[in-house]
């Protein structure tokens, strides 16, 4: 594309827009979907992390072009920025998670749909994030379906042996305090469950939640084919350490095996170019997707992700960066470690 054309900055920024969705939500959605655990210092801290990093561009590189188009497990994407899996969609929006797929495919994104969701949906862009239940067979059923309505991949969330979270009034029956005990997740989970949830499914599986280059490791070795740097939003252990701090260390750990996704706190292009440049090949977007939803349903969705498209494309120029393939990791160095010469 052409940088200097694209979505509106100012109209589709992120902080707009959770400003206008906390206007149309009820308190307790709004807040529910923008908590953190504990003293929120892990959600706190997510986006400022991003924002400690610093470019260093390159000069002479011919940016009258920027193509932001990637491909994941076979599925072309116009940028490598998805939606990552948030539960209860439909407090957010009547059509719930069938609104955020519609959204998603008309930005030639990605949907990565939570197992706690309000709605199935029909994509052929979507992969399914499982949980494992202590009653196994529900996880099972639900993989299966899955991958009966197309999921490419399955996303299984690791970080979360227990939910604390407090009550969401209006989620009735779906809310996860509601849940039986077979239906909530099995706190002795194991790496086994990696090769399991594959051969159940037929898909590729990505863990979800890894902070720690040996977790990494470990998953891969169990079979994973991706894994996702997270701490689930600042949402289950706070004080867990921001993903643009752990990010480098799982790439070095395992990024030539398999890919590496990124999320917590992604709210434009630089923290996009900046998570590509510390080896990740995509992000997870999770809160904005929410904000966009409630405000403008598949639409919001839709014009959420196309700013973080030509955010991502705008910054690339500016870097000298006309596509994925010319990002390296010279490109970024912490704000008090700027490289001196031999770099
Ligand atoms: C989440 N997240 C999440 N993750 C997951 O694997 N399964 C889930 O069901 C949920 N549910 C969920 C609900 C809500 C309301 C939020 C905000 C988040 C975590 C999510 O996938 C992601 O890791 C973070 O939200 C990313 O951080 P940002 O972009 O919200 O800062």
């Amino acid at each position: 594309m052409d940088p200097s054309r694209g979505a509106d900055l100012s109209s589709r920024a992120v902080e707009p827009l959770e400003r206008e969705a906390q206007e149309v939500l009820s308190p307790a959605v709004f807040e529910y979907y923008r908590a953190g655990t504990g003293e929120g210092i892990s959600r706190d801290e997510a986006a400022a992390a991003w924002r400690s990093w610093r470019f260093l561009p390159r000069l002479f590189q011919d940016v009258s072009r920027v193509s932001t188009e990637t491909e994941l497990f076979g599925t072309p994407l116009a940028a490598p920025v998805l939606a990552g899996p948030s539960a209860l969609h439909t407090l957010a929006h009547p059509d719930g998670e069938a609104a955020t797929a519609q959204g998603v495919s008309q930005a030639g994104s990605l949907l990565i749909q939570s197992a706690r969701a309000g709605r199935k949906i029909s994509s052929d862009r979507w992969w399914f994030q499982a949980y494992v239940l202590r009653d196994p067979s529900i996880t099972e059923a639900q993989v299966r379906d899955a991958a009966a309505r197309g999921a490419r991949a399955i996303v299984l969330t690791a970080d979360a042996p227990y939910v604390f979270r407090s009550a969401v009034p209006e989620a009735g029956s779906a809310a996860p305090e509601n849940r039986t005990p077979g239906q909530q997740q099995d706190p002795s989970l194991s790496a086994d469950a990696i090769g399991w949830l594959a051969a159940v499914s037929g898909l590729p599986v990505l863990v979800k939640g890894v902070l720690r280059p040996q977790d990494a490791i470990a998953c891969v070795e169990a079979g994973a084919a991706g894994v996702i740097v997270s701490n689930h939003g600042g949402r289950q252990l706070d004080r867990a350490v921001a993903s643009a701090y752990a990010l480098r260390p799982v790439v070095e750990a395992v990024g030539s095996r398999v890919p590496v996704l990124v999320d917590g706190g992604i709210r434009n292009g630089a923290d996009v170019l900046t998570a590509l440049a510390l080896g990740a090949s995509a992000v997870l977007i999770g809160r904005p997707v929410l904000w966009a939803l409630a405000t403008g349903g598949a639409e919001g969705v839709r014009d959420l992700l196309r700013f973080y498209r030509d955010d991502l494309a705008r910054t690339m120029a500016q870097a000298g960066v006309p596509s994925l393939a010319h990002i390296d990791d010279g490109l970024t160095a912490r704000e008090s470690v700027i490289p001196g010469p031999s770099a």
